[in-house]
């Protein structure tokens, strides 16, 4: 990649960052764009990374910084001192920065002072929230970004609010949708159906956020939350790394009607919550994906980025105390949805995308 080609450099590095990337790299690809992706290596375990791009198809990346986990300020220092030679050798014309993750505000941070343009997919989001290391990094990135992609009309507004130009936002969608949609025909319902063998409803609960996780009093609520949850109904874990030894401390392992299993990957994971009664997690991507499956959702947490989840899905928020009884509506049939889902969640995010970019190279040949 030279300086005078149009040329895009991605930059992702844990979980949630794959699915928001595939539908934009392919997109691109179909234009015709030279691009390049670079990996931070934020997530390195074979459940959090590596099964996610064979699953996505994503492409091999060009580099692996190798980054690993540490405290927010190591990892977010380690990111910035490595990500800027490589971004200053590369001289793309425009650098793609996904979600809200430490190699997110990393990319954004070093690509400002290299004065290199940014896009940032899922701008605007906002929990107002600065406890969650991620709504710092939303703040930030944004505030440093030349494009920002917003999925929902709520994230527009939070944009323009704090000032941001109004012909720099697009509402373009949601790449997350494009990517489960482009995947429900390969789910890999088998090894759902082996993790959910002589069950006949089942609820799946994912739990990584540091306020349900990192500290006891936290753990042991949580593991509470689930206690009466599986007396309602048998529980699918799939458990993320982060919390699994604060949790089983909590008493995890004694719970019967609790399966607790690796973390899945992005075909298997699906497949499972497709077909569950109701799904209870703390993560941000989940919301999204159970209201484009019409699944209840019961997300463990005070407030949530995603509103439109909410508004025009399948997305309660609730405190763990308050899980089971709202699990039990959604078991009783009675979970109130709205007809409208989100707008624009229409799996065509990645070509509007796409299509921005590409209009954004043509205007920075001139
Ligand atoms: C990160 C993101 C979070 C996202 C989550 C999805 C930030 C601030 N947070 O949180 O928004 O929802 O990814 O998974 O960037 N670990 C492993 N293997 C790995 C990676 C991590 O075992 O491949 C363990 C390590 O003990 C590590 C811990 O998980 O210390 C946390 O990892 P880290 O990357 O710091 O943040 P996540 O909690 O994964």
């Amino acid at each position: 990649m030279t300086g005078d080609e149009r040329s895009v450099l991605h930059i992702a590095g844990a979980r949630p960052n794959f699915p928001k990337l595939g539908p934009v790299w392919r997109a691109l690809e179909r234009r015709g764009v030279r691009q390049t992706l670079i990996h931070t290596g934020q997530h390195y375990d074979d459940s959090l990374s590596d099964s996610f791009f064979r699953d996505l198809d994503l492409p091999t990346p060009r580099l692996n910084l190798g980054i690993g986990s540490g405290s927010h300020a190591q990892q977010t220092a380690s990111l910035i001192s490595a990500l800027e030679r490589p971004i200053a050798e590369l001289k793309p014309s425009i650098v793609v920065l996904y979600g809200d993750i430490n190699s997110t505000l990393g990319g954004a941070v070093v690509c400002a002072k290299l004065n290199i343009p940014t896009a940032h997919v899922e701008a605007g989001l906002r929990s107002f929230d600065r406890s969650m290391p991620e709504e710092i990094n939303r703040v930030l990135v944004d505030t440093l970004a030349d494009l920002l992609f917003a999925t929902s009309p709520d994230a527009v507004a939070n944009l323009a609010r704090e000032g941001v130009r109004p012909g720099s936002i697009h509402f373009v969608g949601n790449p997350m949708v494009d990517s489960l949609l482009h995947a429900l025909p390969r789910l890999d319902a088998q090894t759902a159906q082996e993790l959910t063998r002589g069950l006949e409803s089942y609820a799946v609960v994912t739990l990584h956020r540091p306020a349900n996780v990192d500290q006891d009093a936290s753990a042991a609520e949580s593991v509470a939350m689930l206690d009466e949850l599986s007396r309602l109904v048998p529980v699918i874990l799939p458990l993320h790394p982060r919390g699994k030894q604060q949790l089983e401390s909590a008493g995890l392992s004694d719970l019967t009607r609790v399966r607790m299993v690796e973390p899945l990957s992005y075909l298997r994971f699906l497949a499972l919550v497709r077909e569950a009664s109701l799904v209870v997690t703390d993560s941000g991507g989940i919301q999204e994906e159970t209201t484009a499956l019409g699944i209840p959702c019961i997300t463990m947490r005070p407030n949530t980025e995603r509103p439109v989840t909410i508004t025009h899905g399948t997305n309660r928020l609730a405190d763990p105390q308050d899980v089971a009884r709202l699990a039990g509506v959604a078991l009783s049939g009675l979970w109130q949805t709205p007809h409208e889902p989100p707008p624009l969640w229409d799996g065509r995010a990645g070509e509007r995308i796409a299509a921005l970019v590409e209009d954004f190279l043509a205007k920075s040949l001139r």
